[in-house]
């Protein structure tokens, strides 16, 4: 390919700023892994990326896009040959190194899971980081003991990416799963995926939150951070476990040690970005096998490449819903 389209974001003047450009190979960034891209996906990281509503990006310029899934053209590593399908997400995709957002991409090979039979490069996007990191998260909840019948599971942050897999996932699991949410009209699309019940935000009151509060959820996969992470620590049972996996609400965290001293409640902290092998190809496997959402296909959008300053601005404005697959391949 003698120069291809990327979603590059710049910093000029201190400001953060994304276009569309033609870069040639040469500017990609050293790996032993060149991949022609197919799909890459939306995640909440991204849009605060490529807006710098977040402080993300590492190196500018820096392509967008964190995840990506196509074939090889070319490898110096071993494990890969040209026209195997790939996955690569995490590590500095995207935030330090050119990431998905090109048509073109190369990669260290640590960085690179075989694409996992049974999951098409589609469904391996409309996954993402953020099946990925649902997947980790209940994973990491299970070696700590969860188990359907201890009790319920509340995942806030609901209609996110993380949300709906996780619910999806943890419901065809045989858990009783609470969908905290802050979109009232969203409540169908969630029963739809699994959630027994649905709890809305604003019925929250949490302007004072008790240390210990009446003991409710066994488990927990909190995407908010802030008050409702200390909500969540206050009310859960003996014995029970949260997955810390996002800040959309809040990077704070304003509670006490009651919960963890005194009902034995483990807070784990799930990291996609730096888990390695072999528990990253291991949960790859499991998400083309037991840990596969039934409602993937219902949950995914597809989008043109065009359309990702748009959908920024969905995700920015926490309207995101479900999983974004941007087809970078059919530009
Ligand atoms: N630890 C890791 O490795 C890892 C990996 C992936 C993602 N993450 C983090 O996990 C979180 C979720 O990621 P995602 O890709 O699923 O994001 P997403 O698709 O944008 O979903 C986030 C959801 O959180 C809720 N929300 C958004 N803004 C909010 C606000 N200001 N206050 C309260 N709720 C708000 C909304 O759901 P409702 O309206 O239904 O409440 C929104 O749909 C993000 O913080 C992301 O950075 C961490």
């Amino acid at each position: 390919m003698e120069s291809f389209r990327a979603l590059l974001i710049e910093e000029r003047e201190g400001k953060v700023c994304s276009g569309f450009v033609r870069l040639q190979e040469s500017q990609l960034d050293a790996g032993d892994v060149t991949i022609r891209v197919a799909y890459s996906s939306v995640n909440y990281k991204d849009a605060l990326a490529a807006t710098g509503k977040g402080k993300i990006i590492r190196r500018f310029p820096c392509v967008g896009g964190i995840d990506l899934a196509g074939t090889v053209v070319a490898s110096s590593d071993a494990r890969f040959s040209p026209g195997d399908p790939v996955i690569a997400t995490s590590f500095d995709i995207g935030v330090a190194h050119h990431g998905g957002y090109a048509e073109m991409a190369r990669v260290p090979g640590d960085w690179v899971v075989p694409l996992p039979a049974g999951l098409s490069l589609f469904e391996a996007m409309a996954l993402g980081t953020a099946g990925f990191t649902a997947a980790l998260g209940i994973v990491r909840m299970e070696e700590n003991g969860l188990r359907p019948e201890k009790g319920p599971v509340i995942v806030t942050g609901a209609t996110g990416g993380v949300g709906s897999l996780a619910i999806d996932m943890l419901a065809q699991r045989g858990y009783h799963v609470v969908a905290l949410t802050g979109k009232e009209s969203e409540a169908d699309y969630l029963r739809g995926l699994g959630a027994a019940e649905v709890m809305l935000r604003q019925h929250l009151d949490l302007s004072k939150i008790r240390p210990l509060d009446r003991g409710r959820w066994a488990g927990a996969v909190d995407n908010l951070g802030g008050d409702v992470l200390a909500w969540i620590a206050s009310t859960m049972e003996q014995g029970g476990t949260i997955a810390s996996i996002g800040l959309a609400a809040s990077m704070s965290l304003n509670t006490t040690v009651a919960p963890f001293i005194l009902r034995g409640v483990s807070l784990l902290g799930v990291d996609s970005g730096y888990i390695r092998e072999p528990y990253r190809r291991g949960v790859w496997q499991r998400l083309a096998s037991d840990l596969r959402p039934p409602h993937l296909a219902a949950m995914t959008r597809r989008i043109a490449f065009d359309q990702l300053p748009e959908t920024f601005a969905e995700y920015i404005a926490g309207q995101a819903k479900g999983r974004v697959v941007v087809d970078v391949a059919g530009s």
